[in-house]
């Protein structure tokens, strides 16, 4: 297999870069293709925990090509913390980093503007992570007002442009906000042009890299960030993120034609999580749901905020899985759920008093859903030294099996813990 994409198949956090970071062995170049510093990427070996944001998790590996597509919306002072916090933990950046000149800027007022319009929206918050993703896309979609790592090499026309849009974003700003503190597009430039100067020897032209790296048969893996139902298009609108984070955002991000993907792997959680507003029909406002959290440490990577918590979805991610297409699953943290007495896995909604297996298309539809649950016996078994699919207990086999049915492909990898040892291969 030469080609390969991993892409999370529900709301996020599916711990895709334990998985990313196991395949970058067999693969030559890691590939981020869309989202921004909204995401947090974990990955876990010989006892440490990296924290990856905007960098591929090939980063941590010597030899690995890592690229920041076209798709990616880049924070150029978060990317620099970043590499430099990568490079004291890991004793130096492993490979190279390279990052597309077409990938989209994030500047102050984005976070700025974000904040305003969050506040604004008071109870229907989307519960954003205030990095400006939402309003850097905006600004790209406007393309008035958008700025690519290209572009601070024209440092003329980059001032000029800059002082035009600061100005439009001040009144803006100020018009919804008459407390907000205005920016200084000068102040902007010069903070601009002394990151632009540290990225420069690693800023290029991705789709051609790409290309060339295909025509080279290198292996290329590409690392999704979100989850297919936060997805600008195909997820839960207006409760997404604002990017194409299913399978579909990979030949728009990267360049790189769908059909040269020769493995697309989704990953899910054994059940749950969703930060941030919006509908969440297996949602466990209980004691069951604080459990899962308390053993999951399901927390924020990004802003620390308490994930949400509830029972595998069956409903939601086979949706996820139907858009991004997937050839296999792997399912992750199953090592959470050994302590309960049973679980639960939702197979259909009600949605006034009718039973459907689709999900829904808006939001007000999915917010009446009941999950009509299918009741499991747990296994009551520490499953963390599980090695051999063999070993696991016919209860938890039978609960991985029932996924797989549901989601209508194999599952080839179950996850029973954050290290890379602690990985079961099923086929
Ligand atoms: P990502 O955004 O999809 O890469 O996922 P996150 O890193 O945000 O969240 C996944 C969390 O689960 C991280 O803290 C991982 O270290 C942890 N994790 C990964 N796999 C397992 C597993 O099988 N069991 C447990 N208990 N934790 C895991
Ligand atoms: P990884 O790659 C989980 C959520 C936010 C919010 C919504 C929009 O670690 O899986 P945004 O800042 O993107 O405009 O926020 O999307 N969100 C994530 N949830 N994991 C992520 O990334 C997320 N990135 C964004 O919580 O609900
Ligand atoms: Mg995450």
């Amino acid at each position: 297999m030469s080609v390969t994409s991993v892409v999370g198949l529900q709301w996020g956090d599916e711990a895709k870069g334990k998985i990313v970071d196991l395949l970058t062995e067999q693969h030559d170049v890691v590939v981020r293709y869309q989202g921004g510093n909204n995401a947090g990427h974990t990955v876990r070996f010989a006892g440490k925990t990296y924290k990856l944001s905007l960098l591929p998790a090939g980063i941590l590996r010597e030899g690995i090509t890592s690229v920041i597509a076209s798709g990616v919306v880049i924070n150029p002072k978060a990317l620099l913390a970043e590499i430099d916090s990568i490079a004291s933990q890991n004793g130096a950046m492993k490979g190279n980093l390279w990052i597309s000149d077409r990938a989209h800027v994030i500047f102050p007022y984005h976070m700025q503007e974000e904040a305003v319009l969050e506040k604004r929206r008071k109870g229907e918050a989307i519960g954003t992570t205030m990095r400006g993703i939402g309003t850097c896309y905006r600004d790209k979609a406007g393309r008035t007002h958008a700025i690519r790592m290209g572009d601070l090499y024209y440092p003329e026309n980059l001032k000029r442009h800059l002082a035009e849009i600061v100005d439009d974003k001040n009144l803006i700003i100020r018009a919804l906000d008459p407390e907000a503190q205005p920016l200084d597009a000068t102040a902007i430039f010069d903070e601009y042009q002394n990151y632009a100067a540290k990225l420069k020897p690693m800023v290029t032209d991705t789709n051609t890299l790409l290309h060339k790296a295909l025509r080279d048969k290198k292996r290329i893996l590409f690392e999704g960030a979100q989850g297919s139902l936060l997805d600008i298009d195909h997820g839960t609108f207006p409760y997404v993120t604002s990017s194409n984070s299913s399978g579909c955002g990979i030949h728009s991000g990267s360049g790189v034609p769908e059909r040269v993907i020769d493995r697309m792997i989704g990953v899910v959680k054994a059940y749950t999580t969703r930060v941030g507003g919006g509908p969440f029909p297996t949602e466990l406002d209980n004691e069951i749901g604080q459990h899962i959290r308390d053993v999951g440490h399901e927390y924020g990577t990004v802003t620390g905020r308490p994930r949400r918590c509830g029972w595998f979805d069956a409903v939601a991610t086979g949706f996820g899985a139907r858009i991004s297409g997937v050839d296999c699953i792997a399912v992750m943290l199953l090592d959470v759920l050994s302590q309960l007495d049973e679980v639960m896995i939702c197979d259909a909604y009600e949605i006034d008093g009718e039973r459907t297996t689709d999900f829904p298309s808006h939001v007000s539809e999915l917010a009446k859903a009941k999950p009509v649950l299918r009741k499991m016996p747990g296994w009551k078994t520490d499953i963390t030294n599980v090695t051999r699919p063999g070993d696991l207990p016919k209860a938890a086999r039978a609960y991985v099996d029932a996924i797989s049915e549901l989601l209508e492909a194999p599952v080839d990898i179950v996850s029973v813990g954050p290290d890379r040892e602690r990985t079961i291969y099923m086929r």
